[in-house]
């Protein structure tokens, strides 16, 4: 295992990833019924901007920091759960931490609501323990992804986000998580899935897409936001989540906000947008 997230912390990706995390969590607090978040990939969950790593590849200079402008006031309400995480955890108003997707949900939770947090990285996962010591609503666990989801689904509340966050460091990883999907929802068919992909010149964006479509759950949502061009050798051009069982009008907000951080985030004329339908709400 070599991925490290720290060096990739509050980049464009993350940017995504965690905007729309925000929203789906704001969803879930729309009923008083408790819920669970299982991040199957969670990362440390606070990331030092200032620290070696994130200085070695400066990716957040291309994310979270083009965020200092304000957007319109319609995004911003959008945005605001996000920026309320990002604002509490950097509190002299400098950005210096970023939060990842543990520290955003626990955040952004309620006192019942619970997050399991797996990181099967070694030291990650020492990290993430010690991060999350003293809150009871966190259970930190370090065990593959996939033998996570069967260990802990269905979730007792039978309300639960799951977030299928892997680095796509393994040839066969797109496979793979479409075979996470599949178990997942077998086993927890009302459960809201999140996956992430990376969009490159190869063909992982398409496999997971062409996976999560087959599974074919009504309310399957693709979310892309593309910043650059993709070619060869080029790495992230963009990157897309898959939301499967989608709450009701979350695609409304995306269709919004996402094309308003492509056009923020993206170089150029290269900044796209795509909010769509893989299978549609029934
Ligand atoms: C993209 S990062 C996660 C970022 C995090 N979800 C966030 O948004 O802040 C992927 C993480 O998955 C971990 N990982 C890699 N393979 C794994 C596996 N098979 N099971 C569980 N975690 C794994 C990596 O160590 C890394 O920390």
């Amino acid at each position: 295992m070599n991925y490290r997230h720290a060096y990739h912390a509050g980049n464009h990706a993350d940017v995504l990833k965690h905007a729309v995390l925000a929203r789906l969590i704001e969803h879930m607090k729309k009923k008083d019924k408790p819920f669970r978040v299982i991040d199957a990939h969670a990362g440390i969950g606070l990331y030092d901007l200032g620290g070696v790593e994130a200085g070695k590849t400066g990716e957040w200079e291309g994310g979270v920091t083009k965020l200092a402008e304000p957007f319109s006031a319609e995004i911003e309400a959008l945005l605001a759960p996000y920026r309320a995480v990002i604002a509490a955890i950097n509190p002299d108003g400098a950005l210096r931490y970023y939060p990842g997707s543990p520290e955003l949900s626990l955040r952004l939770m309620r006192a019942n609501d619970r997050l399991i947090a797996n990181e099967l990285h070694p030291q990650d996962a020492i990290a993430l323990e010690q991060q999350y010591l003293h809150d009871p609503r966190c259970d930190v666990i370090s065990m593959d992804a996939e033998t996570c989801l069967k260990a802990k689904l269905p979730p007792a509340e039978r309300r639960g986000v799951i977030l299928v966050d892997p680095p796509y460091e393994v040839k066969t990883e797109p496979e793979r998580t479409v075979r996470m999907l599949e178990q997942g929802v077998r086993r927890f068919a009302q459960g809201v899935f999140v996956v992430w992909y990376p969009m490159k010149a190869d063909a992982t964006a398409e496999t997971v897409l062409a996976g999560a479509k087959d599974i074919g759950l009504p309310g399957t949502l693709k979310v892309e936001m593309r910043v650059r061009e993709a070619f060869s050798g080029g790495g992230l051009a963009g990157s897309g989540l898959i939301i499967l069982n989608s709450p009701w009008k979350l695609d409304e907000e995306l269709k919004l906000l996402v094309p308003a951080l492509a056009a923020r985030l993206g170089l150029g004329s290269w900044g796209q947008a795509d909010v769509s339908w893989l299978n549609r709400p029934t």
